[in-house]
């Protein structure tokens, strides 16, 4: 087996890929080679600021010292995307969500397992130190026998941001399919497998106007619910509360965790770092600070890359991630039938990383 650094790729050369990029590129175990995007001009951007070699996508994915390709498009291109990067023999790690339906998910993790090649998936937000600072004190027992979970992301919607955000409002957006998957990724990580959901949605403006960029002012439809309200029944007998929605003036990223003998704060999903609030039934509260990497986006592909080297199971699985899309399609499609759903997929939440991991490390 190979122990040489791993040789990366990069399709989609937009805003998140920079996010990425700059924490990448100082993984001495990863070796970002190139970047490629259907708009040639972008690619060539990204590429000066790193130092990579801009290509065309069927050039990146000819190369032979490239083997993980970042899939960084939008979701509708998703898994159009990470079929053609299992194609031309290199493993996979996608942007959320891996694909905007079940069978477009399962075709990958097929596709994958048959080329014995990975598809790994973001968020990578649940290895971040608060993140796995909160999931080592749940199995340390610090709030007990877990029961239940509050977990709401609201804002007024990412079109205050994004220069180019109607993607956020069609088939594979939406406040469930795109903030959804840190908070329930994050669920699982604490509470394990979704055994069934029941959920309300709501859509409050059919068209929505670009506020920021070059684009400013244009009107887009918005295509999926806007609001969520969703109840989670988890394998082990927890249950947990999600709202997310595009459709609120309050920012809020809240995810809290009771357990039969204390109640934990944990940081927001979305972010790698931050402090946790322990806050025991009849005892004051405490701060639990985030132990461990708060390196941020890429350190799901640094942890492909080190488990494809030796040997062991990705933490960002495809599995993981599978599940996830499953339970949030779901809550879609329950909210339209007006009754609960089972879940037919499950998963084991991977073992969390080593208080001692280090991104920075050379280890191949
Ligand atoms: N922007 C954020 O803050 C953010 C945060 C976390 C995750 N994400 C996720 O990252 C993904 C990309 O988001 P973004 O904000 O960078 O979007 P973006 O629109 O800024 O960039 C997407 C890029 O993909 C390219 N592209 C689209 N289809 C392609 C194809 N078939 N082949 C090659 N290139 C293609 C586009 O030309 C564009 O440059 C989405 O899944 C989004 O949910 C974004």
């Amino acid at each position: 087996m190979s122990s040489k650094r791993v040789g990366v790729g990069v399709i989609g050369a937009g805003v998140i890929s920079r996010y990425y990029l700059e924490n990448m590129t100082r993984f001495p175990d990863l070796d970002v080679i190139a970047i490629a995007d259907l708009d040639q001009e972008r690619a060539r951007a990204r590429a000066r600021e790193f130092g990579l070699r801009p290509v065309l996508v069927h050039e990146l994915l000819a190369r032979d010292d490239i083997e993980i390709v970042l899939n960084l498009t939008v979701p509708a291109a998703h898994s159009d995307v990470s079929s053609r990067i299992l194609v031309s023999g290199k493993h996979v790690w996608s942007e959320k969500p891996m694909a905007t339906s079940r069978r477009d998910a399962r075709l990958l993790l097929d596709k994958a397992g048959r080329r014995g090649l990975r598809v790994a998936c973001a968020p990578d937000t649940f290895l971040g130190g608060a993140l796995q600072t909160a999931q080592r004190a749940v199995m340390a027992g610090r709030i007990g026998e877990p029961r239940s979970a509050l977990a709401i992301v609201q804002s007024p919607g990412p079109e205050g941001s994004h220069p180019d955000p109607a993607f956020y409002f069609d088939h594979g957006g939406g406040p469930l399919l795109d903030m959804g998957p840190y908070h329930v990724t994050a669920l699982v990580q604490a509470l394990g497998a979704v055994r069934r959901v029941s959920a309300l949605s709501s859509t409050a403006r059919a068209v929505r106007r670009v506020r920021v960029g070059e684009c400013a002012g244009a009107e887009f439809d918005v295509r999926v619910p806007t609001q969520h309200m969703a109840l989670l029944e988890f394998a082990s007998g927890a249950q947990a509360t999600l709202v997310t929605s595009f459709d609120s003036g309050i920012r809020r990223d809240l995810l809290e965790l009771h357990g039969t003998e204390a109640s934990l704060v944990v940081p927001d999903p979305n972010r790698f770092e931050g402090t946790g609030t322990l806050v025991p039934f009849h005892a004051p509260a405490e701060d639990v600070p985030a132990v461990g990497s708060t390196w941020g986006r890429g350190v799901g592909v640094l942890d492909l890359a080190r488990s494809i080297r030796g040997d062991l199971p990705e933490r960002a699985s495809g599995a993981l991630a599978y599940h996830v899309l499953d339970v949030l399609l779901a809550t879609e499609e329950a909210a339209r039938a007006g009754t609960p759903l089972t879940i037919a997929s499950t998963v084991t939440p991977p073992a969390p990383l080593e208080e001692s991991w280090d991104p920075t490390a050379a280890t191949l």
